[in-house]
């Protein structure tokens, strides 16, 4: 939630931070604002999307080789003019901008009223730049240690970056659980909350750690010391993301282009991992903690919104083949229930951007009762990957709509390899066994690829469905989490009312509302359940529902109950949210499309979730 940008160098900042903030917007777009220091401090900032700030910049003074930039999601206060950040001080000399929640701003702020401090928004931000200055001035300080000592009197989580009219040449950053990354350029640096504004001009970057201090100046290059003031050594890692992957490739909307990727990320995520030839899948995570996990009493995967469908998925695979308990727990529940933990335990986050707020805090729970802590994460060096014992990355690339698809698909190849990996290592499916799913699952981007085909024939239904005010997801066995997947995926970015159920569940609920106007997506490609599965559309049919069933090719006896078929590719059962998932996503896509919505922006929403 917001993302940040800071620049200091040679170059014009405003180009490089406005450009930055565009690729962050998916963290956040109900307000942007730029602040540029040029001999004076000018702060522009507006709500809306970053090409609203843009349109008002026009014509504006926008000089200055140093800058900060911020695009909000707004938590304390409205999104508006006032509320956006930048921040600053009382002497106008100070501009802060800020990702998090400074919890005890409450107290700060009315002693800083009893100082005569005067205050304009109703943000938590503006407090603590407020802070920081009451005490430069108390007790004449330089910035880095009143940024240092105003953090020591915060409670909350921020990513911040300072700066300050009376050192031109000088940001002071910040970070406590929400993410934050350093550039290293030539005579220049870069802050952001991720990597992706930097990796046009340098591969070389630091990422902070929680309680962190990170001062970059020309003069005098990075400095990192923690909130105790210790000195700490910057850890420099070089990035691989290429500029492509941050552009939409000829594509409408960046969820479009995600969507016609999955075929190629699946492969990315199995390469060098799983070899059909010789027989083996290596994931070097796993391998490492082997033992434990065998040995594990159960197995908890914490997870949010979509990842936590993948972690049902992994439900239904790690029992049936591994035979290990396995529990799926939303993160934001476990992590205040005082849950039962041991070191016999071994939790498994899942997260695309690997710093959802809540999957954060529940791994920290998990790690201080002495559990094993797995991440299965997308960003690379995001904070999940770095909290944990061991984890395996998705190799998806970044993903930028809001809405997640190739990261859900990412996920469950990773899952599956596990869940083989360890199905073999405890011998609770034979080599026979091990090999045919191998096989397939070798085999399973060019049906992924096959099943991406039926756009045309989605759009088609698309139109049929596109002015629902409700809708029901319905699959059984592995495909009902896909039916939650479904549902979630309509409405995020169409905005109509969907839920998903297991199928038979139906009969207890949600039947009354199925009418003619009600459409019914149907997940009919599990060849156990597919009687049952004939009977639940035989049930909506006589109910008049619009039935819209998901099959696999050359299916004739739903065909002729239903009022439209998708027809997929077959594959082996566990396998099948891999494919079936694509219609769906699809068909979300089209119908937010025809109802004019911003499908890679939806109202409310954002992809990185930093508060709780
Ligand atoms: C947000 C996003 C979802 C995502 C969820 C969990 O709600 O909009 O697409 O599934 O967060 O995010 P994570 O990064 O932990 O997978």
């Amino acid at each position: 939630m917001c993302g940040i940008v800071g620049y200091v160098g040679k170059k014009e900042a405003y180009p490089i931070i406005i450009k930055g903030l565009q690729r962050l917007e998916y963290r956040g777009y109900d307000s942007a604002g730029v602040a540029l220091l040029n001999g004076s401090l000018n702060v522009y900032k507006k709500k809306g999307k970053v090409s609203d700030l843009i349109d008002y910049v026009e014509g504006k003074c926008l000089d200055g080789n140093i800058g900060i930039g911020h695009t909000r999601w707004a938590t304390h206060g409205a999104p508006n003019d006032i509320n956006s950040h930048p921040h600053v001080s009382s002497s106008k000399n100070l501009a802060i901008i800020h990702n998090g929640i400074i919890e005890n701003y409450a107290s700060i702020k009315s002693w800083l009223l009893s100082k005569g401090h005067e205050f304009e928004s109703d943000t938590d931000t503006e407090v603590l730049i407020h802070l920081i200055e009451e005490i430069q001035n108390e007790g004449n300080f330089s910035l880095d240690e009143a940024v240092r000592l105003a953090l020591t009197k915060v409670v909350g989580a921020y990513a911040i970056v300072v700066m300050d009219k009376n050192n031109p040449e000088k940001l002071v950053a910040a970070r406590k659980a929400s993410p934050l990354v350093v550039g290293i350029g030539n005579d220049e640096f870069f802050l952001a909350s991720d990597a992706t504004p930097i990796v046009e001009y340098t591969n070389k970057v630091v990422y902070l750690n929680d309680n962190e201090i990170a001062v970059v100046s020309l003069g005098e290059g990075l400095k990192i010391m923690d909130i105790d003031k210790d000195v700490v050594t910057p850890f420099i890692q070089e990035i691989d993301i290429k500029i492509e992957m941050l552009e939409k490739g000829g594509y409408d909307y960046f969820m479009l282009k995600e969507i016609f990727e999955q075929d190629s990320t699946i492969e990315d995520c199995m390469r060098g991992r799983l070899n059909v030839d010789e027989g083996w899948i290596k994931l070097s995570g796993v391998r490492e903690y082997m033992n434990r996990i065998l040995k594990a009493n159960r197995i908890i995967f914490v997870a949010c919104g979509t990842s936590w469908h993948s972690a049902l998925i992994a439900e239904y695979l790690i029992e049936e083949l591994a035979r290990i308990p396995v529990e799926v727990e939303y993160a934001s529940e476990f992590r205040y229930r005082n849950p039962i933990l041991s070191e016999n335990d071994v939790v498994i986050a899942i997260s695309q951007s690997g710093e959802t707020a809540d999957t954060l805090a529940a791994l920290e729970l998990a790690k201080e009762r002495g559990a094993l802590i797995y991440g299965i994460c997308n960003v690379v060096g995001s904070s999940i990957a770095r909290l944990t014992d061991a984890g395996s990355y998705i190799h998806a690339g970044p993903e930028i709509g809001v809405a997640s698809t190739k990261a859900f698909t990412g996920q469950l190849t990773l899952l599956y390899m596990m869940a083989l990996m360890i199905a073999n290592e405890k011998g609770t499916i034979s080599r026979g066994k091990f090999r045919e799913l191998l096989t397939e699952l070798g085999q399973i981007s060019s049906k992924v690829k096959k099943a991406l085909a039926c756009e045309k024939h989605v759009a088609y239904i698309a139109e049929e469905i596109k002015d629902s005010q409700n809708a029901l997801y319905l699959g059984r066995g592995y495909n009902f989490p896909v039916a939650l997947e479904g549902a979630l995926k309509l409405k995020e970015i169409s905005y109509i009312h969907a839920e998903g159920y297991p199928a038979a569940e139906m009969k207890h609920g949600p039947i009354a509302l199925i009418d003619e106007n009600m459409p019914i997506i149907v997940i009919a490609t599990n060849k156990s359940a597919y009687e049952k599965i004939v009977s639940n559309v035989q049930e909506v049919k006589a109910r008049k529902g619009k039935v819209i069933a998901i099959v696999i090719e050359g299916d004739e006896e739903i065909k002729a109950l239903a009022d439209f078929t998708i027809e997929v590719p077959s594959t082996l059962e566990p396998f099948s949210p891999l494919i079936s998932v694509i219609p769906l996503q699809l068909l979300s896509y089209h119908i937010a499309v025809m109802r004019g919505c911003n499908v890679d922006q939806p109202r409310n929403l954002a992809k990185s979730v930093t508060v709780e």
